[in-house]
């Protein structure tokens, strides 16, 4: 396996429901593989049942759950793994919170309007908010604070999803978390 110039850090997906995060975080995942990183993906829905099977979507049980996310991925990213972050992770004091316990945290704002992200409704979340069988949706009933200071941010309205992907994996390169030739 190949080491990176500073350690492990974290890849921290955030965006609206639908936004691209878990499809970018799989693409920047196989991306760096193939490099032979170690690599781990934290994805929202499934890190939930294990993580925080009795939170719900108050801004509270978030909280509480996110808090948790922070502290896994701060541990596996300092023994050298570098750990994809998906979550909407819609409030920035949770953001904040993950980048004061993480110390090499690279947050990546995947931005897509709210129009585009109701018109893709992958998991059909929207339509069940609009129609008042789930409260607490991000975008709908509850807000997305935008994150004002990401290291990066990729426009998936605009750019297709492999060109996001590799757009972050040269940021990363940028800041100095790969190595020149890691997922060329
Ligand atoms: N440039 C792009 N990047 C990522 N996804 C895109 C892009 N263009 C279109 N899509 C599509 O948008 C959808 C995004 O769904 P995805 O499940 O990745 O979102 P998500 O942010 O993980 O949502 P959730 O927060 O609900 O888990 C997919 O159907 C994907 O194919
Ligand atoms: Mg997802």
């Amino acid at each position: 396996l190949v080491e990176t110039p500073k350690g492990g850090f974290v890849i921290w997906l955030t965006g609206l429901p639908g936004s691209g995060k878990t499809t970018l975080a799989s693409l920047i995942e196989a991306q760096l593989r193939a490099s032979e990183l170690k690599v781990e993906t934290l994805d929202g829905d499934e890190v939930r049942k294990w993580l925080s099977p009795n939170e719900g979507f108050s801004m509270e049980d978030r909280e509480r759950h996110l808090k948790r996310v922070a502290h896994v991925a701060g541990l596996l990213s300092r023994n050298g793994v570098v750990v994809i972050c998906a979550f909407v992770s819609p409030y920035m004091s949770t953001r904040k919170y993950a980048r004061s316990v993480i110390a090499n945290f690279v947050e990546v704002y995947v931005k897509c309007s709210l129009e585009t992200c109701q018109e893709r409704d992958p998991k059909g979340l929207y339509k069940k908010a609009r129609a008042g069988l789930i409260t607490n949706m991000t975008g709908v009933q509850d807000v997305y604070e935008t994150p004002p200071s990401a290291e990066i941010v990729v426009d998936t309205e605009a750019v297709l999803p492999e060109k996001n992907a590799s757009e972050i994996v040269s940021k990363l390169q940028d800041l100095g978390y790969l190595a020149g030739s890691a997922g060329v």
